[in-house]
């Protein structure tokens, strides 16, 4: 039977300060955790067993998915010392996935997608793999996959760093999404107990030898690696679960909202249990709201993300932030982000009264987790 394997050991550095209390593939998407969306739509297809490819802040996962019972699947986990690099680290599962084909996913990306279709191109060209792919207008950050179109084989594969688009020019290309399904036999190309990396020392080896085919990933899709990303993946997902409802629906909203009069909300907005809403506040677009958060008068949020637990009080302004779970803003508070960079409020932040954080155009504005911040930032 086809298993699972979840990469998700990484630093998650591009994402501090909010890694610094959430591992990456815990950080909610729409609400639920990234790699807790992956699981199920491998359950989805039948796999039953899965195994978390563990490393950094492992005992936060382990704590969270325990032996995945309540998600009705099997979980195992492999857990690495110091992390392994891609590779070693399904090298390290090796006894768990050895028998069948596999697939194999980075934890850090939104899906939302059929995976039957990669079950049913895999067995169609009978390689050694397929390799997910979105076509991405700037590659420079991810692996890039050279395509004979003809048989939809990768010829060759070239890792972010490896492969450096013109300057002058922004060139579409099919990228590794980061989303695989395996032959066991992909383990004899690593070696063991070493930090081994399957985007730099299999996957350009097994294009060079023909053994790898592509499959154009069928809507949304994108890696949460960097604060922007995560809200505009956020966004997208939010579109894509609203647009495929049964019921047609403008939001996502879940149970027990307390809604008081005179409150505006723009659609889309998503939000999740037991939240309060009090009078005059402005909500939306692009707003995704956690559980058992209050929301004050006359405050206004839009494009922002917040988590689980936070306090919002009375004339906040807060545009193109992401608000971590349990922080408390005081009334009057000001949080500003633009397009490129946000103000970034990790766990437990405080900011007090009439206090104004605007991100610089160059860089986003983050708090670590547990700050009082009490003086304006710009
Ligand atoms: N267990 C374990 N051990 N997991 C790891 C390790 C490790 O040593 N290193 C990274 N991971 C996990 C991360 O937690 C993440 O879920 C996933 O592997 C990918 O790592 P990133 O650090 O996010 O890599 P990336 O985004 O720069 O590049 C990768 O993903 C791109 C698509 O999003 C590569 O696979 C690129 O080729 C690809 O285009
Ligand atoms: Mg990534």
């Amino acid at each position: 039977m086809t298993k699972g394997i979840i990469i998700s050991g990484g630093w998650g550095t591009r994402l501090r300060p909010l890694t610094c209390t959430i591992p990456k593939s815990l950080i909610p998407v729409v609400n639920e955790p990234v790699i807790e969306r992956q699981i199920l739509l491998l359950k989805a297809v039948g796999i039953k067993d899965i195994i978390l490819a563990v490393s950094v802040m492992s005992d936060v996962l382990k704590a969270y998915f325990g032996d995945g019972d309540k998600l009705g699947i099997n979980i195992q986990y492999t857990d690495e010392k110091s992390p392994l690099g891609t590779a070693g680290a399904i090298k390290l599962a090796e006894d768990y996935i050895k028998d069948e084909n596999f697939f194999m996913l980075n934890g850090d990306v939104i899906l939302n997608f059929d995976f039957k279709e990669i079950i049913q191109a895999h067995a169609r060209y009978k390689g050694l793999g397929v390799i997910a792919s979105k076509v991405i207008s700037d590659p420079s950050r991810y692996g890039v996959l050279i395509i004979d179109e003809d048989t939809n084989k990768i010829t060759k594969f070239l890792e972010k760093t490896e492969y450096v688009p013109p300057k002058e020019m922004t060139i579409s290309m099919p990228i590794n999404a980061g989303v695989y399904l395996l032959e066991p036999e992909i383990l004899t190309y690593i070696e063991p107990k070493k930090r081994v990396s399957i985007e730099k020392e299999v996957f350009p080896i097994l294009a060079d030898e023909g053994k790898l085919y592509y499959y154009p990933i069928p809507g949304i899709w994108k890696d949460i690696g960097k604060p922007e990303e995560l809200l505009e993946g956020n966004i997208q997902l939010m579109n894509d679960i609203i647009n495929n409802q049964k019921e047609k629906k403008e939001n996502i909203i879940e149970e027990n909202l307390k809604i008081e009069e005179n409150v505006v909300i723009n659609s889309p907005v998503a939000i999740g249990k037991n939240v309060v809403l009090k009078k005059n506040c402005k909500i939306g677009p692009n707003v995704i709201i956690g559980d058992n958060v209050h929301i004050g008068t006359y405050t206004e949020i839009k494009d922002t993300l917040i988590y689980n637990e936070a306090h919002i009080s009375e004339n906040v302004k807060c545009e193109k932030t992401i608000i971590a779970d349990n922080c408390l803003i005081h009334d009057g508070v000001q949080l500003i982000g633009n397009n490129q960079n946000l103000v970034i409020l990790s766990s437990y932040v405080e900011v007090m009264d009439n206090v104004k954080l605007v991100a610089p155009s160059k860089a986003s504005l983050s708090v670590c987790h547990h700050d009082v911040v009490r003086l304006d930032v710009s």
